[in-house]
């Protein structure tokens, strides 16, 4: 996709890997809104990258509200003409156990890392099959989509995985000029440590963030996950890695996966069950 002269809108763009998306398309010649709660530290990356000779302009919204996530495209579509991007990056996490979560914790997560970015498909996705010019649905999955990177955060770990699902489902049922591209990051460098300071139970205890804070010192820089995110979106890629190591999460969730099958009973005709054929022959039937 040629981005030079598009217009973007990138959720959750005031901080981290988000602002390193608007930095990545500023550098290309794109429009770009941020779109976040924190409109303050949206209003400064705005202004940087104006600095820069970009159009950019602020938009405050809830991603985990479709009615925010409408009046965002609405203001998108008004200032630019046209939007051909959305970044459905905007995300959050908190570290505990899964059966110890609290319940308000748990919704927090999944409104805004799945139905969040279910608003930003949904809404940008029947504007874009309307305008019916090339776009793009971007999304910030993680290696948390790919397998099991760590322990105490098995909420935004099925979040993460939920996201990878759906817009697998998506990207089958779009017209071919809507492209969708999900990025898989390991760890990098933002303040997502800090995300509880929207949770609505309050910010994690400070030895917790304190320890967050320590282990995303060795992430990567978030511009250049913008940029590989970026150019997996010129280039058309539906799976953009940044983490070459991330490779190992997938494989050994593949190896239990393959393992498990050894175990499968053996017995005849399995195609019988393959869902695909039955509902295509179903179909066929009933024409
Ligand atoms: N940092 C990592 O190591 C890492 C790795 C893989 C994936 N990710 C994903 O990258 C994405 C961006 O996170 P980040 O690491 O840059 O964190 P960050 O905390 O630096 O930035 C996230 C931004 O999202 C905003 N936000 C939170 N809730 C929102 C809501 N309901 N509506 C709108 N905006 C909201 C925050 O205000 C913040 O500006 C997330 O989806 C995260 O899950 C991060």
């Amino acid at each position: 996709m040629k981005l030079t002269d598009t217009a973007a809108v990138v959720t959750g763009g005031a901080s981290g890997i988000g602002a390193g998306i608007a930095r990545a398309l500023a550098e290309r010649g794109c429009s770009i809104m941020l779109a976040d709660i924190d409109t303050c530290a949206a209003e400064e990356v705005a202004a940087s990258l104006r600095e820069r000779g970009a159009v950019a302009k602020v938009m405050a919204c809830d991603v985990s509200d479709y009615a925010s996530v409408e009046a965002l495209a609405d203001a998108a579509w008004s200032a630019f003409g046209s939007v051909q991007m959305i970044f459905n990056n905007a995300g959050v996490m908190s570290s505990a156990p899964v059966i110890d979560a609290d319940p308000r914790e748990v919704h927090w997560i999944i409104d805004t890392n799945l139905k969040g970015v279910w608003n930003g498909c949904s809404v940008f996705g029947k504007r874009f099959r309307a305008q019916r010019l090339p776009a793009c649905i971007a999304i910030t999955a993680s290696e948390h989509s790919l397998g099991v990177p760590h322990l105490g955060g098995g909420i935004y770990t099925a979040s993460k995985h939920a996201v990878l699902g759906m817009a697998d489902v998506m990207r089958q049922e779009l017209p071919d000029f809507i492209t969708v591209s999900l990025t898989f990051p390991g760890m990098v460098r933002t303040r997502i440590y800090e995300a509880t300071r929207s949770s609505p139970i309050g910010p994690a205890p400070e030895n917790v963030r304190a320890f967050g804070e320590r282990a995303m010192a060795y992430g990567m820089d978030p511009l250049e996950v913008g940029q590989r995110a970026v150019q997996g979106v010129e280039e058309g890629e539906f799976m953009v890695m940044t983490h070459p190591h991330v490779r190992v999460i997938a494989e050994k969730r593949w190896q239990a996966v393959d393992a498990a099958f050894a175990r499968a009973p053996e017995i005849d005709n399995p195609e019988q069950y393959e869902v695909e054929a039955v509902m295509a022959r179903l179909v066929a039937e009933n024409k």
